[in-house]
């Protein structure tokens, strides 16, 4: 059955009333997964916990490609407690070989005796596939407890499976009156808001930032505020003039760097970045400026599942004129920045897609003083408006 929620709700606010035992173990499983903090991608992230006789005996969460799934760390943490226990998993256990055996056999092999989880897997493989081959083995499976939480918890992954493109993410921190610049300030939002962009940059798997930001802030873009000693993510920069310099720290210091620039520029600064090791790209456009929706493709195509776009104002208003941004993450500080700030959308006289409804805010937090409203494209509100109580993923395109 399809939830009659509109597609415009709160995560949680399809829980029904009171916790189930079911809710509350799933919720853990959930806890665990986000503790993947440099990101499983392309992989979902998953949580798993196994109950018995009303105690938890064993928990685990996926690390990445190629790292034991959930459902596995968790069986080999309850030992022989696992023969006759509870799984709870906040997405379908797989069933094919990967990089890793199916987590059903193991599932089998530890006499597991029933399993929860919050959403089938949208991957073909998988899908409804995992759930078969328990049953088929007597084991009891029950889904869809805490199912539209999981699917925003993974919905990077949902989406490129779904559609196949990468899940473009734009993250702003504004003024009050709609600055993202401030004269004297280097930050606009405070410490708790920065946190949770940090947590968006180990989510989605590249961050991308136009040239001016990194000429007028340079900006470090890691996630030391969740962990110092995180990897750096994958770094895009649009550079149409290939200014960015050959000695700056993030290729000295041999990080991943994708720079991305029009036909016309310049062959000697193409090789001198090349050879200081970034990866440039040039792909077609007018005056120089990268056609965005190819830029969307070539993502895509290097296998990327995910990119935060971190600004600043001439990216931001392009991207929104460019209508490829599939979330707008908006925080907005307790601050009024006047003639002292720039605004994120620098007009050329358009109105932008915000305007015709195809963005709408399906989320808003109170972040320490700040507030977060979470935007949404209209097929992103559609997953997240068909995920059913049975945990079935009823996609509508328009
Ligand atoms: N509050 C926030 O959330 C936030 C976030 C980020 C930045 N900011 C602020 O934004 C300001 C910077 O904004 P900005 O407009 O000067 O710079 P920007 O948007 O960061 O970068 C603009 C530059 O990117 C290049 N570019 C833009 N579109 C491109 C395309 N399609 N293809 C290839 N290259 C492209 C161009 O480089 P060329 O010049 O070489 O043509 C352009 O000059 C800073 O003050 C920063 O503090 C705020």
């Amino acid at each position: 059955m399809v939830k009659a929620a509109p597609a415009e709700v709160r995560p949680g606010a399809l829980r029904r009333h009171g916790m189930s035992n079911d809710e509350t173990y799933i919720r853990r499983a959930l806890e665990l997964a986000e503790r993947a903090t440099a990101g499983t991608n392309p992989n979902p992230l998953v949580g798993a916990v196994i109950v018995r006789d009303g105690e938890i005996v064993g928990e685990g969460y996926h690390g990445g490609p190629g790292r034991p799934h959930a459902e596995i760390e968790a069986i080999l943490d309850a030992g022989e407690r696992a023969s006759g226990a509870t799984l709870y998993v906040n997405l379908e256990p797989c069933c094919h070989y990967g990089r890793t055996p199916p987590c059903t056999e193991a599932i089998i092999d530890a006499g597991i005796s029933r399993v929860v989880f919050s959403m089938y897997d949208p991957f073909g493989e998988v899908r409804g596939k995992g759930a078969g081959a328990l049953r088929s083995r007597g084991i009891d499976v029950t889904v869809g407890p805490c199912a539209y939480d999981a699917l925003e918890l993974n919905l990077p992954y949902v989406h490129r499976i779904v559609s196949g493109s990468p899940f473009i993410v734009l993250k702003l921190a504004a003024t009050l009156d709609g600055r993202i610049t401030m004269d004297g300030r280097k930050h606009i939002t405070g410490l708790e808001s920065r946190r949770r962009v940090h947590v968006l940059r180990s989510r989605l798997e590249a961050i991308a930032v136009g040239k001016g930001t990194i000429d007028l802030d340079d900006p470090v873009l890691d996630r030391r505020l969740l962990d110092p000693g995180l990897p750096p993510p994958v770094r895009m920069i649009f550079d149409s003039g290939l200014s960015f310099p050959h000695d700056h720290a993030w290729l000295t210091q041999g990080d991943p760097v994708i720079i991305y620039c029009g036909e016309g520029a310049s062959p000697e600064r193409r090789e001198l970045l090349s050879g200081a090791g970034a990866d440039v790209v040039t792909l077609p456009g007018k005056d120089g400026l990268v056609n965005l929706h190819d830029w969307v493709e070539d993502v895509g195509r290097r296998g990327f599942s995910s990119v935060l776009v971190e600004g600043g104002v001439a990216i931001a208003t392009s991207m929104m004129l460019g209508g490829i941004i599939d979330r707008l993450v908006l925080f907005v500080a307790p601050v009024v920045a006047g003639a002292g700030g720039e605004s994120w959308y620098r007009d050329p006289g358009l109105p932008v897609w915000l305007e015709d409804g195809e963005l709408a805010p399906t989320r808003v937090e109170v972040i320490e003083g700040d507030v977060m409203v979470v935007y949404d494209r209209f097929h992103v509100r559609s997953y997240l408006g068909a995920v059913t109580e049975e945990g079935e993923l009823v996609h509508r395109s328009r």
